[in-house]
């Protein structure tokens, strides 16, 4: 990746650069090609894997969720608790708008009918779906997280802990090298009780994406970096099923990605 990029351009500052009224109202507006492989893929692996009940104090960790509540939504309908957690302050409390019903908190109606829709479940549901929500992530308390931090306090705790970890398009922009994003990988899957379920969601081959003028890099990935990253955590082949699409190659202007992945590993017994 080139180098010679103006401080701007290069900066990855989430903390001061990343707006999250422009990211929101660039990404979540509609729900696009991405998010429509994206959402059919974790319906389809939580139906698979997690059956359609949830399990009685089940947890799941949403890792680095950003100001999305789309994978919260649906994993709500199976756990009873959800640690939510994200790098950027002002992500978590945008979410905390939400939960609060606050008159400027995005608006996630068309993403949660759409997430309703895929799922098979009536509109009318909308209301209890997004009171489940509520108390389930205010189960557990919105949290600062570092997937770079040795000391990443989401990162470093107790070992089996959670039944799900899902994350969405995180790792691949927190992670700037293939070492850095296999650590956290390990971590994350150190998390998991054994028999526990990790869907990570990524877009394929994607150097950079845009949020307003502000250009945020990543790590290329692949399936291949992926199993590699799962091997070296320890997860068997065989439980690893990796489904990618391409959507879009060449065609955004404000992310290089040609695709998307949607990754479904379970630690072993
Ligand atoms: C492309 S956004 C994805 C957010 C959300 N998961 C979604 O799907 O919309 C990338 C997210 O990674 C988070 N992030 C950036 N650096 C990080 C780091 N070092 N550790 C954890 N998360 C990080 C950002 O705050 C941002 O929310």
């Amino acid at each position: 990746m080139a180098d010679s990029l103006s401080p701007q351009c290069h900066s990855n500052d989430y903390q001061n650069k990343f707006d999250v009224s422009k990211y929101l109202a660039s990404y979540y507006s509609e729900v696009t090609p991405n998010y429509v492989f994206y959402i059919r893929g974790l319906v389809r692996v939580l139906k698979e894997k997690c059956g359609s009940l949830h399990r009685t104090g089940g947890k799941a960790l949403e890792f680095g969720g950003g100001p999305s509540l789309w994978p919260s939504f649906l994993l709500s309908q199976y756990v009873d608790s959800i640690q939510f957690c994200d790098y950027t302050g002002a992500n978590l409390q945008a979410v905390q708008a939400w939960l609060d019903h606050s008159s400027n908190a995005h608006d996630w109606t068309t993403f949660f009918h759409y997430l309703l829709k895929e799922n098979q479940t009536s509109e009318s549901e909308l209301s209890n779906w997004e009171n489940r929500l509520r108390t389930v992530l205010s189960n557990c308390s919105l949290s600062r997280c570092d997937a770079n931090d040795p000391k990443c306090p989401i990162l470093s705790g107790p070992a089996a802990e959670y039944d799900i970890i899902v994350t969405c398009e995180c790792l691949d922009v927190a992670c700037q090298t293939r070492d850095a994003y296999k650590e956290a990988v390990k971590r994350l899957v150190r998390l998991l009780k054994p028999g526990g379920l990790l869907v990570l969601i990524a877009a394929t081959n994607c150097s950079f994406y845009m949020v307003g003028s502000e250009r945020f890099t990543g790590l290329p990935l692949n399936e291949q970096i992926i199993r590699e990253a799962l091997h070296e955590a320890e997860i068997h082949p065989h439980q690893i099923n990796i489904e990618s699409e391409k959507i879009g190659e060449g065609e955004d202007p404000f992310a290089d990605y040609s695709g998307g992945m949607i990754v479904s590993a379970i630690k072993s017994n």
